[in-house]
């Protein structure tokens, strides 16, 4: 079907006419609007109340061309739903009264839906009625390392040099810890998978704190329990994992459909190598958004010229939009993706 969303396609990795593309922290302070509309409450009010997160959904997809409409919310959200408190302050969300140990932590990770985790499912059910049919709706969660070392340290920190800690303290407990985790984040990725999620985007932003071997050992059985249970819902995921080739290749293991990497990776050779026959999904850096317009769009074109007539491919960035972000440059990244591919194909060479 012709409206069946791009990036639908390109997750299942379908040939699509051109990579689709959406942007981690499509909305944000980078915008006037979305700036416009946090004066009028808190971070926490607009993430828990359906009508304003659906509003700071659409802002981006307003101005800019893109696939897809991520739903507003925050990683740290669904720890409400395992019963600990999060108080927003000027850092970043952080947790009230958490746990002290990995043993207590996985003691009391039983997950229930409670009214804040449900709200981006009644968003994405608000999504689903504001949206045209090609673009697609994106739930997201975060991956159950990732979730254990913001739990445990408390806050979002450079190394989580405390939450690592901490799961070294008790290696056994730490693997509980993310195994109960997985199960609860599927629960609550199901719930936005009802609420109307196309797919689903699993952030393993610090994903690379534990070593390759590690990561495997302690992590991948939950990982791919976690992964298992989504794709049952019947859509597809993709893994972020941040933090180089090595541990992208681990998300590999997990079975997700899609594999998403950052700026440190070689995305056409590691698209090539390793990913062979997995959709991906990158990996511009950030950065080139507070550069003028034209160099963005030089980086895009560069970009498709390497990665040629590669299926299965989603344009985005390496990791989130930062708040200086220069609108007209997002403008024209994403302009330039959607150019017709004859201006980004490679130049012709002799035989
Ligand atoms: O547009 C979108 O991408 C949807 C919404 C979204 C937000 N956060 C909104 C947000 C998504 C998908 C996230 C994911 C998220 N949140 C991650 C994973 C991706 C990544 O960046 O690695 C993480 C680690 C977080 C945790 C988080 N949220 C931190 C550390 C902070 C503070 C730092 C900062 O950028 O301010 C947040 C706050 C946050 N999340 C804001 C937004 C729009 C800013 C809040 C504000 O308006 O004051």
């Amino acid at each position: 079907m012709s409206d069946r969303p791009l990036l639908l396609r390109a997750l299942r990795g379908e040939t699509t006419e051109r990579p689709p593309a959406w942007l981690y922290r499509q909305a944000g302070r980078y915008l006037p609007e979305y700036r416009e509309l946090r004066a009028r409450g808190t971070f926490a009010a607009l993430c828990a109340t359906p009508e304003l997160a659906c509003e700071a959904t659409l802002q981006p997809i307003r101005r800019f061309k893109l696939d897809a409409a991520i739903v507003f919310s925050d990683l740290l959200v669904p720890l409400e739903g395992f019963g600990w408190t999060l108080h927003h302050g000027d850092h970043g969300p952080e947790v009230v009264d958490g746990p002290r140990s990995a043993a207590e932590a996985a003691a009391h990770a039983r997950y229930e839906a409670r009214d804040t985790t449900e709200a981006p499912a009644r968003t994405l059910a608000l999504l689903q009625r504001a949206l045209p049919a090609e673009v697609a709706r994106i739930g997201f969660a975060g991956a159950p390392l990732t979730l254990a070392l913001y739990l445990l340290e408390g806050r979002g920190s450079k190394g989580f040099e405390k939450g690592r800690a901490l799961l070294w303290q008790d290696e056994a407990k730490a693997q509980a810890l993310f195994e109960a985790l997985a199960i609860g984040v599927a629960e609550y990725a199901a719930a936005q998978v009802a609420g109307g999620a196309q797919a689903i985007q699993l952030f393993d932003s610090w994903g690379a704190l534990l070593a390759v071997a590690d990561w495997r050992r302690l992590v991948l059985p939950a990982a791919r329990e976690l992964v298992a249970r989504i794709r049952r819902e019947g859509v597809p995921v993709c893994w972020f994992l941040r933090g180089g080739a090595d541990h992208a290749a681990l998300a590999l293991e997990t079975g997700a459909d899609a594999v998403a990497v950052d700026w440190s990776v070689d995305l056409p050779a590691f698209a090539r190598g390793p990913a062979a026959g997995r959709a991906v999904q990158g990996n511009l850096d950030p950065a080139l958004l507070l550069a003028p317009p034209d160099v963005a769009a030089r980086h895009v074109r560069a970009l498709r010229r390497a990665m040629g007539d590669r299926h299965g491919w989603i344009f985005n960035l390496g990791h989130g939009i930062t708040p200086a972000a220069r609108i007209e440059t997002v403008a024209a990244l994403l302009e330039a993706v959607r150019e017709p591919s004859d201006a980004a194909a490679p130049p012709v060479t002799a035989r």
